[in-house]
């Protein structure tokens, strides 16, 4: 049974930042998030250390993961001192403990180490990488596959320096071992910090042993400054792109495609450069996202298009779809089989049905449309009165003449026709015609020579 303990009370003094490290987002997720994803698994309880603006973490926490426990700890004293706040709170018998600012641990390592202080007669194991550029990081001194001391960075002589094997900050012991290598912490370092990586050296010296597990050094990764969260990013991206190339999805240029993690997508979908995809997202096969589109949280069917520079959140878009460019499709929308909405037309909370089009220049907002519609450009659904929202109707075959208002609520039965200029206040009923634009009048003579004439006294 495992008891986990998340560091997340450092300010992360080399952020510079009002907002506390842990919550800085990459991604759609906070830093801490990334972390507790991967805890979640293996721990029968998670206790947050939380300290510099503690009542933010706190407070994100319990929305997102509200069994989570939290302790303050009032000064950052260092690591050690933090494990110390929340050692009163750990009721199981082994204790994992993990900084809240490396995002790309994998639950594998999680459970290797965890299966090593299982199986193997240790006192405790320690997640370590080979790392080509160690700075900042504490680096690990072994002995046959055991750690028997930690430097960090700043006490490190040269020639530890130059050691590649770097300490990941994330550890498991028993509890009781844990306990008595806290009692012998002392902040005798340059920072004067209760430093947790002393526990390796207090525990050696009384002959225990805690095993190093070595991981990839893309997973050892802390984010610790602006740069580092960049990085961190930018790999996340990366991966993600490759993992989607491996797959059968062609990423035409990796480097510039943002596409997180929780995202799926199907065979033979091109997505071009500069494309974000976030969230909850599913795409289908065979679709394009041309560049500087954004989508998130959404469902996208097989064979859709999404053009250039669309802005799409939590709406369904099923098969043969095609739209932007310039598209915005709001959420709560639902863009049904071979329907087109095309620039500069915002929808809301509508549906918009089967062989439907709204191809230039419209607000559809509140609406159901059905299917063989043609919406002109221009057409506005008045759906907002000032004080509520209301919704309007199109039936099936519905045609809507250029620059129309919907003064919502209203419905337009199948098959009416609505004249190019019109602003409908009432119910139109089936198969009728509705026009009114008001009428117009021609006078002659007074073009632009009779204009001149008046303004300049010009005659020509
Ligand atoms: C720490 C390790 C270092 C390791 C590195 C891995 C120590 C002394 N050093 O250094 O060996 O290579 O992580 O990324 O442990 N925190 C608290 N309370 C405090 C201080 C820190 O909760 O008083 C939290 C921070 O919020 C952070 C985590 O502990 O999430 C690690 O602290 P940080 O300052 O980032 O340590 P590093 O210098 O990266
Ligand atoms: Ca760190």
């Amino acid at each position: 049974m495992v008891s986990a303990v998340v560091l997340a009370a450092g300010k992360g003094t080399r952020m510079k930042s009002d907002i506390p490290k842990v919550l800085h987002k990459l991604g759609s997720k906070a830093l801490i998030e990334h972390v507790l994803e991967k805890v979640v698994p293996f721990s029968d309880e998670i206790i947050v250390v939380v300290g510099y603006k503690g009542e933010l973490v706190e407070e994100f926490l319990k929305e997102k993961y509200p069994e989570i426990k939290t302790v303050l700890q009032k000064i950052q004293a260092g690591t050690a001192h933090a494990v110390k706040c929340a050692f009163p709170l750990i009721s199981q018998e082994k204790v994992l403990i993990l900084p809240g600012d490396m995002p790309f641990i994998k639950k594998e390592s999680i459970k290797k180490l965890l299966d090593v202080l299982e199986r193997e007669n240790v006192a405790g194991a320690l997640l370590a990488a080979e790392i080509d550029d160690p700075q900042g990081y504490g680096r690990v001194i072994e002995h046959n596959g055991y750690a028997v001391r930690i430097v960090e960075e700043s006490d490190a002589t040269n020639e530890e320096r130059s050691i590649k094997t770097v300490n990941t900050g994330v550890y498991c012991f028993r509890k009781p071992i844990l306990a008595k290598a806290l009692e012998g912490i002392k902040p005798d370092n340059k920072k004067g910090e209760y430093y947790l990586t002393d526990a390796i050296k207090i525990l050696y010296d009384l002959g225990y042993k805690v095993k190093t597990v070595k991981v990839s050094w893309r997973e050892g990764m802390g984010v610790n400054d602006r740069r580092q969260l960049s990085e961190a990013y930018k790999r996340k991206c990366y991966d993600k792109a490759l993992k989607l190339m491996e797959s059968g999805v062609t990423v035409l240029c990796p480097e510039y495609t943002f596409v997180e993690d929780t995202v799926s997508v199907g065979k033979d979908t091109v997505i071009y450069p500069f494309v974000f995809i976030e969230g909850d997202t599913k795409i289908g096969s065979c679709c394009e996202i041309k560049p500087f589109s954004v989508i998130r949280d959404s469902l996208i069917d097989d064979n859709v298009i999404i053009n250039e520079h669309c802005v799409i959140e939590r709406a369904v878009i099923e098969k043969e779809v095609s739209v932007g460019p310039f598209a915005r499709i709001r959420p709560d929308t639902r863009l049904k089989r071979r329907s087109r909405v095309g620039n500069f037309v915002e929808v809301k909370k509508s549906v918009i049905g089967e062989n439907s089009k709204a191809n230039h220049l419209a607000y559809i907002g509140d609406a159901k449309v059905g299917k063989n519609v043609n919406i002109g450009a221009g057409t506005i659904t008045c759906n907002y009165d000032g004080v509520k929202k209301h919704e309007t109707v199109i039936e099936d075959e519905v045609f809507i003449g250029s620059d129309t208002q919907l003064v919502a609520p209203v419905k337009v039965g199948r098959g009416a026709l609505i004249g190019a200029g019109s602003t409908v206040t009432r119910d139109v009923p089936e198969d009728s015609l509705v026009i009114t634009r008001a009428p117009m009048k021609i006078l002659e003579g007074r073009g632009i020579k009779n204009y001149k004439k008046r303004k300049y006294g010009i005659e020509d």
